[in-house]
């Protein structure tokens, strides 16, 4: 069944406040007033909407998280079954810093249709092309880029690939400069960085590393409805993570899931620039009016654009 097209106004308007409430802790170097700042203005806001949901990504536990934590049950508790990932700021550093590319975002999906994410990092991949063979999370970097520079008939020098910028991915980097490909190296913000495959204006083709498992279910709900390729694998590295992603049900500790097994149905995507990025721009205020851009997906009715949108701040 397909979600109502009506959640897409009001998930774009969860985020867009989520992100106005960002708004005023950008620059101030507390990574956790502005946190705090998005995930109280995202609670608010999707306690209003007609829905049963349930936080199936969120702020982490019920001990760690007070708020939007994994489990909770949020909205008026009339209307459809929704499951819930959140990630109200993307990008604490880049808020806390006054840096590009900070959003507030979300994905929902109907119940049972996202994956329930343990806290810990995934192997991720994405790509424009779909078909299989061509990039995989089990190939080797030489082969994915060979493959991809045969495919897309490009020399692997004008291949752009996107990665953080983190000693884990010094190997990979090393491949890459090997092959002599354009690296876009980032310091934050993997969601967005998987996105970039998503249009040729960003000139990405391939990305590819390890950043956080929430992160990647995010990016593979936006990823489905541009019908891109994502692959991801979770990394335990303590026992104690390895019982808790057991007591959520994942049984295969080293599985490869794709797209469709992070993600199946209908699912809609919003992302609110919180400082103007690569996808979208920050908030403007603009007298007692806010501006905001949101990147919006929605699968089944094939809806992919940039919104931008002006309120007046209540
Ligand atoms: P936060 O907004 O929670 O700080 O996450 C930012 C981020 O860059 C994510 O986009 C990414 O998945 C993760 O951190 C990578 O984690 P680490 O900084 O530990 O490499």
């Amino acid at each position: 069944m397909a979600l109502d097209k009506k959640f897409i106004n009001q998930l774009e308007n969860v985020t867009a406040q989520a992100a106005l409430a960002v708004f005023y802790s950008i620059g101030k170097k507390d990574k956790i007033a502005a946190d705090k700042a998005a995930v109280d203005s995202m609670r608010s806001e999707l306690n209003k909407l007609d829905i049963q949901g349930k936080i199936v990504i969120g702020e982490g536990e019920l001990d760690e998280a007070p708020m939007l934590y994994i489990g909770e049950d949020i909205g008026t508790k009339k209307g459809p079954k929704i499951d819930i990932a959140v990630d109200p700021l993307e990008g604490t550093n880049f808020a806390a810093n006054n840096l590009p590319g900070a959003l507030s975002m979300i994905a929902i999906s109907e119940k049972n249709n996202l994956f329930h994410a343990p806290e810990t990092y995934m192997e991720k991949i994405s790509s424009n092309v779909k078909v299989n063979g061509v990039v995989d999370l089990d190939f080797s970097v030489k082969k994915n880029i060979y493959n991809l520079s045969d495919y897309l008939n490009k020399e692997p020098e004008n291949l752009t690939v996107c990665i953080m910028d983190r000693p884990r991915h010094k190997e990979i980097i090393d491949e890459l400069n090997k092959y002599k490909v354009k690296i876009k190296l980032i310091t934050d913000g993997d969601v967005s960085g998987a996105l970039l495959v998503t249009d040729q204006k960003y000139k990405v083709d391939l990305f590819l590393g390890i950043g956080g498992g929430p992160e990647g279910v995010l990016a593979a709900s936006a990823l489905d409805a541009f019908n891109c390729k994502f692959q991801g694998r979770f990394l335990f590295e303590t026992n104690y993570d390895k019982i808790r992603a057991q007591k959520m049900g994942i049984n295969d500790l080293t599985k490869k899931y794709e797209l469709n097994e992070i993600i199946s149905g209908d699912s809609i995507f919003c992302a609110t620039g919180i400082t103007s990025g690569d996808l979208v721009s920050g908030i403007k205020i603009e007298g007692n009016e806010f501006i905001s851009e949101t990147l919006i997906t929605h699968k089944s009715s094939n809806i992919k654009k940039i919104f931008k949108s002006k309120r007046k701040i209540l």
